[in-house]
């Protein structure tokens, strides 16, 4: 197990119909709530105004920015920053998926530090700028992907450069969360299904990472992804299950949080592969994520055959006692389940042709490689090439 250092620091407030108590658990951290939201729409409307209502019967002064887009976009992100830092804002309340809460971030730290949110983020070697600090947020997730609402972490899209890159600041993790099955239960079907295999992405980002010893790790992993499973199973009949709601949001916020890779915390560049997805083709992540991973795990089953090996037998079934010869049935078995919860696409499902293999690949290694080795940094190495034959792989 490779030494480690963990926390968690947002108060997970759990339960149907907790969203009612926002009032009292935004107080502490403001007197005007900066609420940012998506643009309204006929579904989700209803979830807005309710929020807003708990804010006005609580007598708190607040601002609202439906704006937000999925792949949330710098440019809005730094319209946010302006109308926080015009209006006098001192919290905001995020209200909606991982897009939101990270555009949320981005506009906490950036009001608070000064420059675009575009200067924080990783762009190959330039350095990026550092905050000095954030206003506080409190997320409520209304989509189970990445726990956003609990972490660091936020992704943004620069749609000038096509460029969709992230950062990390600890200032920037939410006060608290507001994890409300009810609100959960809102999403549609076909996003919730998106949502699951991104929360698989990263349990398994995690799990294939090395060759490392960590039981615990792996154990806490393969119990996620069948609790994920069997939760998305149950959704699929009844997409309001509330029980089925608050399982899938812990497997999501504990699934990329870090105790589920304690001793392991090693990453595989899957996620790098699918930024340029959203980037260039304004692809939703989590269906990204479901168009990469088959090929990947395809691609790359002979480099780290043990643990490739390990998944498919503990998660999937295999019985194969030969390493390679298990590892290589992996890719099979996840389409197989892919296919069964309709999640099975590939890149020729979204219009997406060979074109710009080339230049998707180059922007990732542009964004996220060591120039002296021309490589992505992993425990498997990763060329412009290796993404270029996986892009093909998923046509
Ligand atoms: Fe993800």
């Amino acid at each position: 197990m490779n030494n480690f250092e963990w926390n968690f620091t947002t108060n997970l407030v759990y339960g149907p119909g907790r969203l009612s108590e926002l009032g009292d658990l935004v107080k502490p951290y403001g007197k005007k709530v900066f609420l940012a939201t998506y643009e309204r729409n006929e579904a989700f409307a209803p979830l807005i105004d309710k929020t807003i209502d708990i804010l006005k019967s609580n007598n708190i002064d607040y601002v609202i920015y439906e704006a937000i887009e999925p792949n949330p976009r710098v440019t809005t992100i730094d319209e946010g920053i302006k109308l926080f830092k015009e209006s006098g804002c001192d919290c905001i309340v995020a209200l909606g998926g991982g897009s939101v809460i990270d555009g949320s971030k981005y506009i906490a730290a950036t009001a608070f530090s000064g420059g675009s949110c575009w200067d924080y983020v990783v762009l190959g070697d330039r350095k990026p700028k550092e905050y000095s600090g954030a206003y506080p947020i409190v997320a409520i997730p209304t989509v189970s992907a990445a726990g956003s609402e609990v972490n660091a972490g936020g992704v943004l899209t620069n749609w000038e450069t096509k460029e969709k890159s992230f950062s990390r600041s600890e200032y920037r993790i939410p006060k608290v969360a507001i994890i409300d099955p009810e609100v959960l239960a809102t999403l549609p079907l076909s996003i919730t299904k998106d949502s699951a295999i991104d929360i698989f992405s990263h349990l398994i980002e995690r799990y294939l990472s090395s060759p490392d010893l960590s039981e615990f790790a792996d154990r806490l992993t393969e119990g996620m992804i069948l609790t994920l499973r069997d939760t998305l199973d149950q959704l699929i009949i009844n997409p309001k299950d509330i029980e089925a709601r608050g399982t899938l949001a812990l497997c999501s916020i504990f699934g990329w949080q870090g105790i589920q890779a304690l001793g392991r915390m090693g990453t595989i560049p899957m996620h790098s592969i699918e930024m340029p997805l959203s980037g260039h083709y304004d692809i939703a992540h989590g269906r990204g994520m479901a168009i990469v991973i088959p090929p990947y795990l395809e691609y790359f089953a002979e480099n780290l055959p043990g643990r490739w090996a390990k998944l498919a037998r503990r998660i999937f079934d295999v019985k194969e006692e030969d390493d390679l010869a298990a590892a290589k049935l992996l890719a099979p078995k996840v389409i197989e389940w892919f296919e069964r919860v309709g999640m099975y696409y590939k890149l020729s499902d979204m219009n997406v042709t060979d074109e710009k293999f080339e230049r998707m690949a180059e922007d990732v290694m542009r964004m996220f490689g060591n120039p002296e080795e021309d490589k992505i940094a992993s425990i498997i190495p990763t060329s412009v090439n290796d993404m270029i034959n996986i892009y093909k792989l998923a046509l």
